[in-house]
């Protein structure tokens, strides 16, 4: 019979020992609770497993000769496409050097032999439930993604703009010692940062010529519009104010708060010097790309005007100075917008 029939999800279970006995005794478990269940005999052949199916959840031996359970969950938690897969570590009754060491491989939960049945259709239920609203919170993020690039698709002359400043913004995080989350946001920002421009029709936004004050108006609203498309997204929490304050000037001159110096979220400070740059960098309908050094010349003058963060541009010209010769310059070949 079913523990809890209507609470029950379903789901895929990778299960790794290499004592086929205890395979077998959890797999019948779990199979008879609704769940599928896949085994793999050693470690090496459960990441083979996983890279070849779509897994909900890991159940480890810790004990497996090669590669043991530690191992084989560290790999999986520092792959960015398994670490969002719950793993819960088997490990001897009561063995508290086991939990230290699974803590420190970043596993989820665990399980002492022998294994008890309520006990583990109970953490396996909990965490599969888990990684189901992980996996509809990647699924949002996905659709809002797929949303800026084909906003960013409808301009030729935006072509990698999204991803390039994904890939500058974080650069320059880290560079400037940001935490994690920031980081992760500025990645986020990168690609979503003009999903606002959803509401601007494409005869402005593709505009060759300068925009009347009328359809300036319009394209002012994108970042208030962009935050509010994104603000459902409890993890866009660190998102909303790079999208709101992108194109607010350190002077108090920008949109669409006004707002100065460092009232503006040293996050949207650093996605608009490389907004600026790549917009520079880029080929344009009105101009050429500029060459690195002309960018940086012409960003100068932007800062001594006040309209950019001057402590934040002087780390982002040593980053592009330090930089390898493609980091920074290959956003030159295509297009990209700095609206
Ligand atoms: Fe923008």
């Amino acid at each position: 019979m079913l523990l809890h029939p209507k609470a029950v999800p379903t789901g895929t279970i990778l299960v790794a020992d290499d004592q086929a006995p205890n395979r077998e005794l959890l797999e019948e478990l779990l199979t008879t609770q609704g769940f599928t269940v896949i085994t793999a005999s050693n470690g090496a052949e459960a990441l083979d497993q996983l890279r070849q199916s779509s897994v909900d959840l890991v159940i480890l031996d810790v004990m497996m000769p090669h590669m043991n359970g530690f191992e084989v969950c560290r790999e999986i938690k520092a792959n960015p496409d398994t670490y969002l897969i719950p793993v819960v570590l088997v490990t001897a009754l009561s063995d508290k050097q086991d939990r230290i060491e699974g803590l420190r491989a970043n596993a989820d939960d665990f399980l002492t032999r022998p294994v008890d049945r309520v006990e583990l259709l109970v953490r396996v239920q909990s965490l599969i439930k888990l990684k189901q609203r992980t996996d509809e919170l990647e699924r949002a993020e996905s659709v809002l993604f797929a949303l800026a690039r084909s906003i960013e698709g409808k301009d030729p002359y935006t072509g990698g703009h999204c991803e390039r400043l994904a890939e500058y913004s974080a650069s320059l995080g880290q560079h400037l010692g940001l935490t994690d989350e920031q980081i992760t946001a500025l990645r986020r920002a990168g690609v979503v940062h003009d999903i606002g421009k959803i509401a601007v029709p494409d005869s402005i936004i593709l505009k060759p010529a300068s925009l009347t004050p009328e359809e300036w108006k319009l394209m002012r609203e994108h970042p208030v519009v962009g935050e509010r498309i994104c603000a459902p997204l409890k993890s866009f929490r660190l998102v909303l104010p790079i999208i709101r304050h992108h194109h607010d000037k350190f002077d108090g001159s920008g949109y669409p708060d006004g707002l100065r110096g460092e009232n503006i979220p040293v996050t949207a400070r650093v996605l608009q010097i490389v907004d600026v740059y790549d917009a520079l960098t880029t080929v344009r309908p009105y101009k050429p790309a500029f060459s690195i050094t002309d960018a940086l010349q012409t960003m100068k003058l932007e800062v001594a005007k006040g309209w950019w963060d001057a402590q934040i541009f002087d780390q982002f010209e040593q980053l592009v100075r330090t930089s390898t010769a493609d980091f920074l310059a290959r956003g030159a070949a295509a297009g990209g917008v700095g609206i």
